[in-house]
């Protein structure tokens, strides 16, 4: 038996070593997927789109199912794009995600008026939320195979987030949207997903979230950590911990953003809020020309790192997914302070694999 148990580990250790894509290396752990933009998924980014088929087999669409992208007006459906990106997945036989059906952001403002810009009441915002569920669904129906069904309900204290959707329907707002996407597809699996979770207060919140939609019955597949990183935030024994105190709720987690920021702080908090801004002062944007070595260093082994934590919880994780595919591509080029040089990825902005791609695809054959 023993040495049965050997030979196979090293067949495994083998793979692993010789693969060369996120997508084999982690192949029966976990899924490796990225969040791809327009100009990869119509294929006007080449480059960009041979990294994404030869290296990932799961994809989220960064923007283009977002509410203010996919239902701009009451009555216009903009399907062109994201029918695009359903395509472009099929095509390469990614497993793939919808992002995101309710969320306080990128949100048009129409959402939650009537047609004199008074606020809505509860049973029509429900309405609205209900049509929008089933249309945008129900459009990718058995295509689309897992829904960030709410993004970033709590806030860091761990209280409810007094978005729009919260303050007009109450905190039944997530159980009714769980129970629409559910009913609109009930093939898919359907997250939660939010950002700092790994926090303390955020998470008691975020957990006595979930243990409450459980028990009311809606249809929670699993907990998206955003994993919005720094190189020294969140440490790993909170997100280790993290992992498994969802994990504890009989819910999957998934790594569902995953970036490591590298620039000086600029702004007060750790936040991955998208509507924080921030001024930058001298010396916030210190790698223009390039990273040096040892922050390379410092990026790769804080990859390691997460990875090796993931690797340990590869029972409650089913997908890693990276927020973009090159350094170049990054929102975090522009988030909080604008115009800066940032290096959060495993690809250079010429696409080549950075030192950090080599230490992920080692701890998979660790
Ligand atoms: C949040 C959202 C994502 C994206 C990122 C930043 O985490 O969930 O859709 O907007 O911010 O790009």
């Amino acid at each position: 038996m023993k040495s049965l148990a050997i030979v196979i580990l090293t067949a495994a250790a083998a793979q692993a070593q010789t693969a060369s894509t996120l997508k084999d290396a982690f192949r029966g752990v976990f899924r490796v997927g990225a969040a791809v933009n327009q100009a990869q998924f119509e294929e006007r980014d080449p480059a960009g789109g041979r990294i994404i088929a030869a290296q990932f087999n799961t994809i989220s669409p960064e923007n283009v199912l977002k509410w203010q992208a996919i239902h701009p007006r009451p009555d216009v459906y903009n399907f062109e794009p994201a029918d695009e990106y359903v395509a472009f997945g099929e095509k390469h036989q990614m497993f793939i995600i919808g992002h995101c059906l309710v969320w306080h952001s990128q949100t048009p403002r129409w959402v939650f008026e009537d047609a004199d810009g008074k606020p809505l009441t509860r049973d029509v915002l429900l309405d609205r939320m209900h049509d929008h569920i089933k249309t945008v669904v129900g459009r990718y129906r058995g295509r689309i195979a897992g829904w960030d069904v709410v993004n970033e309900a709590v806030n860091e204290d761990g209280t409810m987030r007094q978005s729009p959707w919260y303050k007009i329907i109450g905190d039944d707002f997530l159980l009714k949207a769980f129970q629409f996407a559910h009913e609109a597809d009930p093939q898919a699996e359907l997250y939660y997903n939010d950002y700092n979770l790994e926090n303390e207060a955020k998470r008691k919140g975020a957990l006595a979230l979930i243990r409450k939609l459980k028990s009311a019955g809606a249809p929670v597949t699993a907990i998206g950590l955003q994993d919005h990183d720094k190189l020294d935030t969140p440490p790993l024994r909170q997100e280790a911990d993290t992992i498994e105190a969802f994990h504890a709720l009989g819910v999957k987690v998934n790594i569902t953003e995953l970036d490591v920021d590298v620039l000086p702080r600029t702004a007060r908090q750790n936040t991955a809020d998208v509507s924080v801004t921030a001024a930058g002062g001298a010396g916030s944007n210190p790698y223009v020309e390039g990273l040096p070595d040892e922050m390379q260093q410092a990026l790769a082994k804080r990859y390691a790192d997460l990875f090796r934590v993931f690797l340990e919880h590869r029972d409650a994780i089913t997908r890693v997914t990276f927020w973009g595919i090159t350094d170049g591509d990054s929102w975090l080029n522009n988030f909080p302070t604008r115009g800066r040089t940032n290096y959060p990825l495993l690809f250079d902005r010429q696409g080549r694999a950075k030192p950090a791609f080599d230490a992920v695809i080692r701890t998979a054959s660790q």
